[in-house]
């Protein structure tokens, strides 16, 4: 069987192939936030569906795609559309795409999401910029052999989303006069919304906010130690706390809404990076 090692060199020959330039920054767009990608300058895309053992995203508003090119004068490479554990995919499967920008020589992921907010300062539309997080869903990307050469088969996360970096992203975001919150995302699964008591259990943990992706793909990168830095832009709060149903379109509209503030904030991410 073919392994993990020669999958990624696999896809990565692949994309190599179509691009001339060497992307130095990862971008993960989450939904309604892919819209981003358009500010990408002499952008080249794949579909995921070209790439050698690429799994094919099945999600509403995700479009399945490389976008690469310029933005603020670095070279980058957005996931429009990523993979997600509730799509029925393995965690490997689903972080697959992390390991390829690796291999393609990026050290630094953003990793944007859509969440649901826990901490009841958060309102629809706050982006929080993620200080931690909290997988209790019993799997991990990490599991089952270890690739050795990529990281250790115990990493250490106690820094997982960049300390150092977050700071300057939290002052930068003062000075574009950016109301940037932190706080801890709690991943759950999905694909059905949280029921409002493991809402109250995410809160009683720590979590600030609650989503289906990110997490997987943060611990991968931290194994193959890559900076990561995070944000959720609370489209909703959480079930229980919001008093009307949720719904995926709410969670597209909202994401939609604060787009322009948050590509003025991946822009200066980028730029300091
Ligand atoms: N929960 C989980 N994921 C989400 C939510 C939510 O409330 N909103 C947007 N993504």
């Amino acid at each position: 069987m073919i392994n993990l090692l020669e999958k990624m060199n696999e896809a990565k020959a692949y994309i190599e192939s179509k691009i001339d330039v060497k992307p130095e920054m990862g971008l993960i767009l989450g939904s309604g936030l892919g819209i981003l990608a358009d500010e990408i300058e002499a952008p080249v895309k794949i579909k995921y569906s070209e790439i050698p053992h690429f799994p094919v995203s099945t999600v509403e508003g995700h479009e399945g795609q490389f976008v690469i090119g310029q933005l603020k004068g670095k070279t980058v490479i957005a996931m429009q559309g990523r993979f997600h554990y509730y799509e029925g995919y393995t965690m490997q499967e689903i972080t697959f795409p992390v390991r390829v920008l690796k291999a393609l020589g990026v050290n630094h992921v953003l990793l944007t999401n859509a969440a649901g907010g826990t901490n009841e300062s958060f309102s629809g539309g706050t982006l929080m910029l993620i200080t931690d997080q909290i997988n209790i869903m019993g799997h991990s990307p990490l599991m089952g052999p270890n690739e050795s050469s990529l990281g250790p088969r115990f990493p250490d996360v106690s820094t997982i989303y960049s300390p150092s970096f977050n700071a300057r992203v939290l002052e930068e975001a003062k000075a574009l006069d950016i109301d940037l919150k932190q706080g801890v995302y709690f991943y759950f699964t999905g694909p059905a919304y949280e029921t409002p008591a493991e809402v109250r259990l995410a809160k009683m943990l720590g979590g600030d906010a609650v989503g289906m992706s990110t997490a997987p793909e943060a611990l991968v990168a931290a194994h193959m130690g890559m900076k990561v830095t995070g944000i959720s832009c609370i489209t909703n709060m959480a079930a229980g706390i919001q008093k009307t149903a949720l719904n995926h379109q709410e969670v597209v509209e909202v994401a939609n809404r604060v787009q322009g503030t948050f590509i003025k904030l991946v822009n200066r991410i980028v730029e300091i990076a």
